[in-house]
């Protein structure tokens, strides 16, 4: 893994952008893997202001509530709309986000899984990570080799997600996630964390044995996974000055 620890969240999602805008311009068809929640919202207006060409470029959101209407104002087909689709030039056709009001989830994942093959596989799978190390809905105890399907949320999530729903008894309860084996089959990983309360989950992530109670502790298994994260999510990790002078020592050819 490749751990990079800067002083506030803006500059290390300004590196993400850069990382990403890169792939975009490099790769004019690329297969990005997308993700919602607070963390990645900037990153996304950086992208917007970097006037990429998205007319070729096809997206996977990771996940979506079970039950609300893509309209609702807190689906992640809103979210995306709203911070990154409108103000792109993204065909419609191209953008994938798992249907929350499917009749027939089970089929309907399957579906998923099999557009993603078809695309090519993810190039660049974008990831949050929950303050109980979750990456997409795939919550503690998921299996490490999961794929599309729905998940039950976890009290801390519902908990963690009521400041978008108001209340915690209006966060759903259900969800399709991208399985742990679908976002490790992405060629490429990059999750970003910020604040406090992150750097236990950054931590067992990280420096923990490999388990299902840390499920981004899969990303170890995976060649290629950068994190950007802030001094406060870095603040538990044992090896922090080590991955500090990796990232202030990479050869210029390295660099982004
Ligand atoms: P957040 O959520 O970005 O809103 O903190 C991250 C997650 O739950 O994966």
């Amino acid at each position: 893994m490749e751990i990079i620890i800067q002083p506030t969240a803006e500059a290390a999602t300004a590196i993400a952008a850069r990382l990403m805008g890169k792939l975009i311009r490099e790769k004019p068809a690329a297969v990005l893997g997308l993700a919602t929640g607070s963390t990645p919202e900037s990153l996304y207006g950086h992208l917007v202001g970097q006037k990429l060409d998205w007319s070729r470029i096809t997206t996977f959101n990771l996940d979506e509530y079970v039950g609300i209407s893509p309209q609702h104002p807190q689906s992640y087909h809103s979210f995306m709309w709203e911070k990154l689709f409108r103000h792109v030039n993204i065909a419609i056709k191209n953008v994938n986000i798992p249907d929350g009001l499917a009749n027939n989830i089970p089929a309907s994942c399957e579906t998923y899984e099999k557009k993603i093959a078809a695309a090519g596989g993810i190039d660049i799978q974008l990831l949050g990570i929950g303050t109980n190390g979750h990456i997409g809905f795939n919550e503690q105890t998921s299996s490490l080799a999961s794929r599309t399907r729905i998940k039950t949320l976890t009290p801390q999530t519902r908990k963690d997600n009521a400041r978008f729903f108001g209340s915690e008894e209006a966060v759903p309860h259900h969800v399709i996630t991208m399985g742990i084996g679908t976002i490790l089959e992405a060629r490429q990983c990059l999750l970003l964390a910020f604040g406090k309360k992150k750097a236990r989950a950054i931590a067992e992530a990280v420096e923990g044995p490999i388990s299902s109670m840390s499920p981004a502790s899969a990303l170890q298994q995976h060649p290629r996974v950068t994190l950007c994260i802030d001094e406060e999510a870095a603040s538990e990790l044992k090896l922090s000055e080590y991955y500090r002078w990796v990232y202030d020592n990479k050869p210029g050819w390295q660099k982004v």
